[in-house]
């Protein structure tokens, strides 16, 4: 294919890619967008294959059988609610592709004359290795939180950690200028290595809660290692993705900070704190009232106005569709029922709305969370199902607590609250939550979609 047709075919990709994004912003559209996104694709991919600098399609037949084989298999085979693992998992691979890519390239151009590499090159080339050593590690420490395994958990910063992170991103600048300098493999490798360190490091020192900020910039810097990447070969597409990508990764993360309420350079310069010491489970739970699904059924049948609060274990616990039925029974008898719906609820931006979407609940009774709080102390119930950090009042009172600050949706203002968890086990953040001792608030203990079809069946029987 010559030059033109190629680069007049990744220029109707990145136009797919474009209406892909736009589509995705909405729910109704989003699997429209979906489908525009991998048709720009599978056009940027073709493209390349048929471009006349493939000397052979072995190799490249293979990868693309192993890795579309691998993909596909994830695809089909993940549960829901382990997306956001896969997600975190597939940016470092992004990040490892740069790497390896940037470092090939390099390594094909020593056997060229000297002129054959710029500066600008050579730049881009130690760029897209930074970046994209930053995102492997920094996404395989983000994948080991959202996992939930317990090595991970015991990784502790280093002392004088932001020291040491501004050294270790200095020395980067410095061994960038000399290897445009003096460009070669060699130091190619040493400036991964680094940046290897830096992503943990960054990474390591992000507390529980924060993890999403987290993720959406790592969702970034995989674009922007891509786009790196994309002026070191000399290919449009791929500068045009990945900025896409970098971009879109940057505005989620300023939407994830304002969510939990923190500041954008405390997050790119790794200084958000771990989760600190605070009270024990056992000083916060001194008035724990438990009930059951007959006395939530008695509770709804008076009630003029629900508000649903979904939450990580909703997901879990695939309480969706019952949920949906119950919002129906309740509907069906002039209750009003919305949803409060918290930005980070879940473990993956609008992880929320996805579930109920695929249970088909109304749209418009998805309320934000502050239009839930401007309500909150009028509503008759507040029905949480499976959250915990995202109704935990330590954000609103305690200055100490590692999630201070970050706004809430104010479960323990309603009349009454009713949380249905297993147990008192605390959320992602691993800290207690004084709800569940509030006087408001009672539990009931069991599995989501358990405990919800109990009500369901209660209410029928009422
Ligand atoms: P969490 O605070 O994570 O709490 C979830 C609760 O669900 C747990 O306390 C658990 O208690 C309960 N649960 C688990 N399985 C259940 C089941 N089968 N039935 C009923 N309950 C079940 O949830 P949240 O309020 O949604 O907060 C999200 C947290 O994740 C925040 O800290 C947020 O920062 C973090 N995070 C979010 C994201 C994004 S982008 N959304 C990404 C990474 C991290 P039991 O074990 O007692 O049942």
């Amino acid at each position: 294919m010559s030059p033109v047709w190629i680069n007049l075919s990744y220029l109707v990709s990145a136009i797919f890619f474009i209406l892909g994004l736009k589509g995705m912003t909405r729910p109704k559209t989003a699997v429209r967008g979906n489908l525009y996104g991998s048709l720009g694709m599978l056009i940027a991919v073709i493209a390349t294959l048929l471009a006349a600098e493939v000397v052979s399609y072995v190799w490249i037949i293979v990868g693309v059988l192993v890795g579309g084989g691998i993909g596909t298999y994830f695809a089909i085979t993940i549960k829901m609610e382990k997306m956001p693992e896969m997600v975190a998992l597939f940016n470092g691979f992004g990040g490892a592709a740069s790497v390896f890519v940037a470092g090939g390239d390099l390594w094909l151009r020593g056997a060229l004359p000297p002129e054959s590499m710029s500066t600008s090159v050579i730049f881009s080339t130690a760029l897209a290795g930074i970046i994209g050593a930053v995102t492997l590690t920094g996404s395989l420490i983000a994948f080991g939180k959202l996992a939930e395994f317990r090595f991970i958990k015991k990784l502790k910063p280093l002392p004088g950690q932001q020291v040491i992170n501004g050294a270790l991103a200095m020395l980067l600048v410095a061994l960038t200028a000399v290897m445009v300098n003096n460009p070669g493999s060699g130091w190619y490798w040493l400036i991964v290595l680094i940046a290897l360190a830096l992503g943990y490091l960054l990474t390591i020192s992000i507390g529980g809660a924060d993890m999403p900020v987290v993720i959406a910039l790592l969702n970034s810097y995989s674009g922007l290692a891509a786009a790196a990447t994309g002026f070191v070969l000399g290919n449009s597409v791929l500068i045009i993705a990945g900025s896409l990508v970098g971009a879109s990764g940057l505005i989620l993360t300023q939407v994830m900070c304002k969510a939990m309420n923190r500041s954008l350079p405390a997050v790119l310069f790794g200084s958000l704190g771990p989760a600190a010491d605070g009270p024990s489970a056992d000083e916060v739970y001194t008035n724990v009232k438990s009930t059951s699904a007959d006395e939530v059924a008695m509770l709804m049948e008076v009630a003029s106005s629900v508000v649903i609060v979904p939450g990580y274990g909703m997901a879990v616990a695939q309480a969706q569709h019952a949920v949906r039925d119950l919002t129906n029974m309740l509907r069906e008898r002039d209750i009003n029922v919305t949803f409060g719906i918290h930005p980070v609820a879940g473990r993956m931006p609008g992880h929320m709305n996805v579930l109920l979407a695929e249970a088909d609940i109304p749209y418009d009774l998805l309320k934000e969370m502050d239009e839930t709080n401007s309500e909150i102390e009028q509503t008759d119930i507040c029905l949480v199902i499976g959250a915990n950090d995202t109704v935990n009042p330590d954000a609103r009172t305690n200055p100490n607590s590692p999630i201070a600050g970050m706004p809430i949706i104010n479960a323990d203002k309603a009349k009454t609250c009713v949380v249905i968890k297993r147990s008192l086990s605390p959320g992602f953040a691993g800290i207690p939550n004084p709800l569940f001792s509030a006087d408001n608030a009672l539990m009931l203990f069991g599995d989501g979609k358990q405990a919800v079809n109990d009500i369901i069946a209660a209410i029928k029987e009422g």
